[in-house]
């Protein structure tokens, strides 16, 4: 391929939604073959930018030029013709459908009987089981997607986008759930398609990773383009600076010695399908990591312990010395005990619920739960929370689905925080939160921490748990297998997680 011929140019686009202009003149150009790394804060306008040029608004200003003649991009059919295909931040994958028919939905190969056609369903899982082997993606064809994890989710929402004749392909954040194994497959199809011509818009938090792979950036501050070079201009802290706008503080969490007294104590705890003869104590004022590949357990280990789990389980749980069995959340959050959810779409919103909504849901829960309780002062801790968490909306009451991907992500943990447990289980607390908002998010568990909650901090990324906690634990397929002390290291979770046992 040719490269440096100029694919994509967007000129002077802005874009506004009521109180806010999310996008203000921003010039974006993509070249054949190029991996165009696109960065900013949460609620830069990274989505918004790509959703234009997915034919997701009409009513933006500016031009859009395909290989150099100017095309009217106002609708999706109009995006997807002109061969842009945009993986969206936000699944938008049929649930009931199979893997097989979400990959190929509205391109199902027919047959003719008697005159008439019928979707071919033979040929139907042979072709996506072809396509699948080709871009190397192992997934089963003939299960639900609301049967897959997340994990898996992403990979058959990159397998749809790839199975059209693609030109532009656009990822917000294909990576924020998946493994690093799964990471990999996705790179090598990404080089596969840069070298056959296609131009990729890449959007990550995962700093790392954009340098890894892009060779141009653009950084996005506040909806206006602050910088666009080519990578190898810029390195992590320049990165960090352009989208905060200052320096960025990379200390590792600083709490106490934790006084040795147990908050949580978990004996031989099992779910036969899940996690097996899992035994650990959580001590009061600690920060507990788990570490693990994706399937490893952690999620639904987590998800027991919440009473959210529909296994049975074996074992013998105490929270304060006392004997607890997890038999609802609301159970769960009557001993104290919250959770962050990884999946914040399913478990964690109402989005068509304002923000404020949301955050006092599981504080209107608590009210029901016990009388005596000042509401009033509740009600502050709200506002409190709000804030400590930045969520940047226009007003507490906007809807949640009208904030960015990072800013619903802080929503649903300011309602858990609201909720002032004991004990707070983290899973995944900062996927898709940015750099600058990251180190917001680890002072205020230092701060929780201070104030006599325990934690524990599920994560995928190894310096998120080695700057995080006094403790991990690896898990893997479903047992603890390793537990690591302060210091810790990323290097040793990721060894950790990934050795062979
Ligand atoms: N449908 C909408 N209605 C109202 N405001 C919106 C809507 N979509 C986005 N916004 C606002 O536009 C701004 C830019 O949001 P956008 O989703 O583009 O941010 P982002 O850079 O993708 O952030 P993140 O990293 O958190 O995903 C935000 O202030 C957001 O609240
Ligand atoms: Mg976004």
């Amino acid at each position: 391929m040719t490269g440096h011929e100029i694919l994509l140019e967007m000129q002077a686009i802005t874009k506004d939604f009521p109180g806010i202009r999310a996008l203000n003149e921003v010039s974006f150009t993509l070249e054949q073959g190029q991996v165009h790394g696109l960065l900013g804060s949460n609620g830069a306008g990274k989505s918004t930018l790509i959703k234009v040029l997915g034919g997701f608004f009409s009513d933006y200003s500016g031009r859009i030029l395909l290989e150099g003649a100017e095309a009217d991009i106002r609708t999706p059919r109009q995006a997807a013709d002109a061969g842009i295909a945009v993986i969206h931040q936000e699944f938008s994958l049929h649930p009931h459908l199979t893997v097989a028919e979400n990959i190929l939905l509205g391109r199902e190969p027919l047959k003719k009987r008697a005159g008439m056609s019928f979707i071919d369903w033979d040929q139907l899982y042979i072709q996506a089981e072809d396509f699948l082997r080709g871009i190397g993606f192992e997934l089963p064809i003939r299960e639900k997607v609301e049967k897959l994890g997340v994990a898996r989710q992403q990979l058959v929402q990159i397998a749809k986008a790839l199975v059209q004749d693609t030109r532009i392909l656009v990822m917000d954040e294909p990576t924020a759930r998946l493994s690093s194994h799964e990471r990999e497959d996705l790179f090598a199809v990404i080089q596969k398609l840069k070298q056959s011509g296609v131009g990729i818009i890449y959007i990550s938090h995962f700093l790392e990773e954009v340098f890894m792979i892009a060779d141009q950036i653009t950084v996005l501050r506040d909806g206006e383009v602050v910088t666009s070079t080519s990578a190898s201009e810029l390195d992590h802290r320049s990165v960090v600076n352009l989208m905060v706008g200052r320096e960025v503080a990379q200390t590792p969490v600083d709490v106490p010695e934790h006084g040795g007294v147990p908050i949580l104590e978990v004996q031989n705890l099992t779910s036969p399908k899940e996690f097996q003869d899992v035994s650990f104590t959580l001590f009061k004022g600690e920060i507990l990591g788990i570490a693990g590949l994706v399937g490893a357990g952690r999620t639904e280990l987590a998800r027991a312990l919440f009473g959210a789990s529909n296994g049975t389980l074996e074992g013998k749980i105490r929270i304060d010395g006392r004997d607890y069995t997890p038999t609802s959340p609301r159970a769960a959050i009557a001993r104290g005990l919250a959770l962050l959810p990884e999946d914040r779409k399913d478990q964690g919103l109402i989005l068509q619920h304002s923000v404020a909504d949301n955050i006092t849901l599981t504080v209107l829960e608590r009210l029901v739960n016990g009388p005596f309780i000042d509401s009033a002062a509740r009600k502050e801790r709200v506002q409190d929370l709000t804030t400590m968490v930045e969520v940047k909306a226009a007003s507490p009451q906007v809807q949640v689905n009208t904030l960015s991907g990072g800013n619903q992500q802080k929503t649903v943990l300011g309602k858990w925080l609201a909720v002032q447990p004991e004990i707070l289980i983290l899973d995944q607390p900062t996927a898709g939160i940015d750099v600058g908002t990251k180190a917001e998010i680890y002072k205020l568990m230092e701060e929780l921490v201070r104030a006599g909650v325990s934690l524990i901090v599920i994560s995928d990324e190894p310096e998120e748990l080695a700057r995080v906690c006094q403790r991990v634990l690896i898990m893997r397929k479903g047992r603890i297998v390793n537990e690591l002390h302060k210091p810790i290291t990323s290097e040793e979770v990721l060894a950790g997680v990934t050795a062979e046992y």
